[in-house]
């Protein structure tokens, strides 16, 4: 026996044979979808492979057949319905299930809808006077969400629970799981999956740097910031701040680093960058002579050159460097008054010794008894180290011959240079005189009673020192006290 299963498309009935598996009722010119397993009682089935024309169905019709036989249990086929169930009651009692005009209630098993009439009736034609079938419930297939997914137990049949989840770093948003119910209709709303968790930004450390040797500045470079989100794979970073690879002046500067990810969840990191300019203590210049310097002067790396004012003489390494552990590299140099011979012959070449480096200071005396020379004498003794700042070297002359001593401090002079210095500078044996010479060989001024030293000096400030000897005078002015 065959059977055919009928589809609705549109207004259309679709049918095609199928071996047991649906019947096609033909009735009254009408074809009624039937159900499985819901027989009538034609002996014959009507196979039909084409289109039909569905018409209203299932109407009840009277007939009247000639032999009516109420008594058969059997007038009509016994009703079944799958997945459903099937309730008659006939005018002969609990157990005709089957006789002619036995009604028979229809419903469908829980999530079954019964499609077709509720109630049937067995007629004259030993047919039923309906088709039914129940059909499981079905919802519609759930749209799939955003970075999310679900599951069905089910599928998406009646009481079948779809549970959601959503792709790592988006939280579920909204109903967690939908249920497909009785009316063919999912429960709740669509959840969505929304990122809601900034990404992870991690700073490089904060470090301190050393200005580089003879700079004030370091060269710092750094990894970019490590930055993770449980959603998005590549992500835009702002930096506030110089580059990696910049160089960077002495003290603190703060980089900062942000991100967002696509849902614009922020995350921000910063770190520091101190440099620090490493200084040794200042040098302070030799006496009679002064320093020139590299870079900042003490910085890490600053090399200072020692020089010495003209008549003066370095002893001593010239160069220091500032070291890494903020000390000078070797000692520091001196100015030494620089040694004059004295055992020469002519003033000439004594003078030529002095010339454009130390200035003269001629005193002369007719007797080391004399008063004024005795006033001055205190005088100069006190004064040696403040003439000495001033580039002054005192020549006495005193006495006459035969006795008659000229000497720079301990060392005598020749009796031709004594008498050479007296006319150049046209100094008399008979009288107290100091005479000035300037350090080209000039004499510039004239004193002939004693002369404290604060004169000395106001007057050698005024009219023999440089302006670059004034200004050293001005640092080492205290040297003599
Ligand atoms: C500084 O370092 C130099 C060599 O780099 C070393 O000779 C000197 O002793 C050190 N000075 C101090 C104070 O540690």
């Amino acid at each position: 026996m065959t059977s055919t299963r009928c589809i609705r498309i549109g207004p259309l009935l679709r049918c095609d044979t199928k071996p047991q598996f649906f019947a096609l009722l033909l009735f009254n010119s009408v074809f009624i979808h039937s159900a499985l397993g819901l027989n009538y009682g034609g002996s014959e089935n009507v196979d039909h492979g084409s289109y039909n024309e569905v018409q209203d169905v299932y109407e009840e019709e009277t007939y009247s057949a000639p032999q009516m036989d109420y008594k058969n249990p059997r007038w009509c086929r016994t009703l079944s319905l799958p997945n459903g169930e099937v309730a008659c009651s006939s005018p002969r009692g609990g157990g005709y299930t089957s006789t002619l005009g036995t009604r028979c209630l229809l419903s469908c098993d829980r999530g079954y809808r019964l499609l077709g009439r509720s109630s049937v009736q067995c007629m004259p034609n030993r047919r039923w006077s309906g088709a039914s079938h129940c059909r499981k419930i079905r919802c519609h297939v759930l749209p799939l969400i955003m970075h999310g997914a679900y599951s069905c137990t089910h599928g998406f049949v009646a009481d079948s629970r779809c549970d959601y989840t959503c792709a790592p770093g988006y939280q579920l948003e909204g109903d967690r799981y939908r249920v497909c119910q009785d009316a063919g209709k999912w429960s709740g709303i669509e959840p969505t999956c929304a990122d809601h968790e900034p990404p992870k930004l991690k700073c490089p450390l904060s470090r301190v740097k050393v200005a580089e040797p003879g700079k004030l500045t370091a060269r710092v470079s750094w990894d970019r910031p490590l930055v993770k989100d449980t959603a998005d794979k590549t992500l835009e970073i702002f930096r506030n701040g110089p580059e990696p690879g910049s160089d960077f002046t002495a003290g603190i500067h703060v980089i900062r680093y942000k991100v967002y990810d696509q849902a614009k969840n922020r995350a921000a990191c910063k770190f520091i960058v101190r440099v620090e300019v490493k200084r040794c203590p200042a040098l302070k210049p030799p006496l009679h002579g002064y320093l020139s310097c590299s870079s900042d002067g003490n910085n890490y790396g600053a090399v200072c050159e020692y020089h010495c004012e003209a008549g003066y003489e370095k002893r001593g390494t010239s160069t220091r460097v500032c070291q890494f552990n903020r000390s000078w590299s070797d000692k520091a140099a001196e100015c030494l008054l620089m040694q004059f011979k004295t055992d020469v012959r002519t003033a000439a070449a004594l003078l030529d010794q002095f010339y454009e480096k130390r200035r003269l200071l001629i005193v002369s005396t007719p007797h080391v008894a004399n008063q004024y020379y005795k006033l001055q004498n205190i005088m100069l003794q006190r004064a040696e180290c403040g003439l000495d700042l001033r580039h002054v070297t005192v020549i006495e002359l005193l006495g006459s011959p035969p006795r008659e001593v000229g000497r720079i401090k301990g060392s005598h002079l020749d009796f031709e240079v004594i008498e050479d210095l007296r006319q150049a500078f046209r100094i008399s044996r008979a009288y107290f005189t100091m005479v000035l010479v300037d350090e080209h060989g000039v004499d510039r001024e004239r004193f002939i009673n004693p002369t404290t030293s604060d004169e000395l000096y106001a007057y050698i400030e005024d009219y023999l020192l440089t302006e670059e000897e004034r200004e050293r005078l001005e640092e080492n002015r205290d040297f003599c006290e």
